[in-house]
């Protein structure tokens, strides 16, 4: 078998986390038997600036035919900078979660043993964020009326469907089913947006009837903010909306012990499109080309890729290795500032 990747390093810390993670990958398929065709793209802020480009319909139309996308991260240095904010995001990353329409975003959180949460009493953390990618108040439903006056009115209307909320919430039903704790809950604010709270609401008990073992509950978002942090071990499986799950799984980074170890897959469940597997993290321009970076959010962004295409055995290959390389990490002299200054504290506490 022969896998076919497209490979996005873009800027910064980008290029220097994706080589990690294909070097992990090539490691993975020659022991496993596959092969592994790569093609890279120039995207991002230094792409912009050598050519004025940010994705054209041609790359677009050839990223297309590949297996899957593995993204670094994309955006420049906010100090020296001279591109108009948030252009790269905008015309890179979202242009192509819609243009292949990524509508799930998925992103796993588990304390891994050897990474450290600023929580005093994590407990046991392993849980995945089903989050909505192409709806709800990202879907550019909006506008600018009477911009720069006092009178300045600004809308981004939150679009939610019947088709885009259910192969949401089956999406979640499908993973929750799959995992041994068999437990799904939505989070919403169903209290105050009773419009596609109520439809978040009867897609989710209709659907639950189908999965019987699943077990459901219910949390605002505010709330769930809370239980993040006094009781993360209490979620399994997390299915919300676009925005409530892009601040919920940043939160949830911030538990597990770190940006440097969250990976994310922006996924076209239906299988029409490629999808792409990411590191949460951006570009770092703070740490670029000075080998800070650490790799292990890359790295296990390549183990989603893999479990997408079918390779689950390989992914957990990877995942074992990074759960040993935490571990012994522990006692390691060398490790990255990101996660170095807890192994410091762990070491000077044993
Ligand atoms: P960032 O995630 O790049 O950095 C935040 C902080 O975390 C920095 O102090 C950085 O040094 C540290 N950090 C991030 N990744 C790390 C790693 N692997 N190892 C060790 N430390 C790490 O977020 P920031 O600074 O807000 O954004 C920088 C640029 O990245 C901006 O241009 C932004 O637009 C872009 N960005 C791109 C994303 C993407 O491509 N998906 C996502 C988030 C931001
Ligand atoms: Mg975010």
């Amino acid at each position: 078998r022969t896998l076919n990747l497209a490979i996005i390093p873009g800027d910064g810390i980008g290029p220097e986390v994706v080589a990690e993670a294909v070097k992990v990958l090539d490691a993975v398929a020659s022991r496993q038997g596959f092969s592994i065709q790569k093609k890279h793209y120039a995207l991002g802020a230094e792409h912009w600036l050598e050519t004025g480009e940010t994705l054209s319909d041609e790359v677009l139309n050839q990223l297309k035919d590949h297996d899957a996308i593995l993204f670094g991260a994309v955006g420049a240095d906010p100090r020296s900078s001279t591109i108009p904010s948030g252009l790269i995001e905008r015309e890179i990353l979202l242009k192509l979660r819609f243009a292949f329409d990524h509508f799930i975003n998925l992103r796993p959180s588990r304390l891994f043993p050897g990474a450290v949460s600023p929580l005093s009493n994590p407990g046991d953390i392993d849980f995945v964020v089903v989050r909505e990618g192409t709806e709800g108040p990202y879907a550019g439903n909006g506008g600018a009326l009477r911009q720069g006056t006092e009178a300045e009115i600004a809308t981004e209307v939150s679009v939610n469907t019947a088709y885009g909320v259910e192969r949401l919430i089956r999406y979640a039903f499908e993973l929750a089913n799959s995992r041994a704790r068999k437990k799904l809950t939505l989070i919403h604010k169903t209290n105050v947006l009773t419009n596609s709270g109520q439809l978040y609401t009867r897609i989710f008990d209709r659907v639950a009837a189908e999965y019987p073992e699943v077990s459901t509950d219910y949390c605002h978002i505010d709330a769930a903010t809370i239980y993040l942090t006094t009781e993360p071990s209490r979620f399994d499986v997390i299915v919300t909306d676009n925005l409530f799950g892009d601040i919920l799984t940043d939160q949830a980074g911030a538990v597990t012990g770190g940006i440097g170890l969250a990976a994310c897959g922006n996924i076209n469940a239906s299988r029409q499109f490629p999808s792409m597997f990411e590191p949460v993290h951006g570009s770092a321009p703070d740490i670029a080309g000075q080998e800070k970076a650490n790799p292990i959010a890359s790295i296990l962004a390549s183990a989603m890729l893999l479990r997408h295409v079918g390779e689950e055995e390989s992914a957990q290959i990877i995942e074992a290795a990074v759960e040993k390389d935490l571990k012994e990490n522990a006692t390691h002299e060398r490790t990255t500032g990101d996660i170095g200054s807890s192994i410091v504290t762990l070491v000077e506490n044993a």
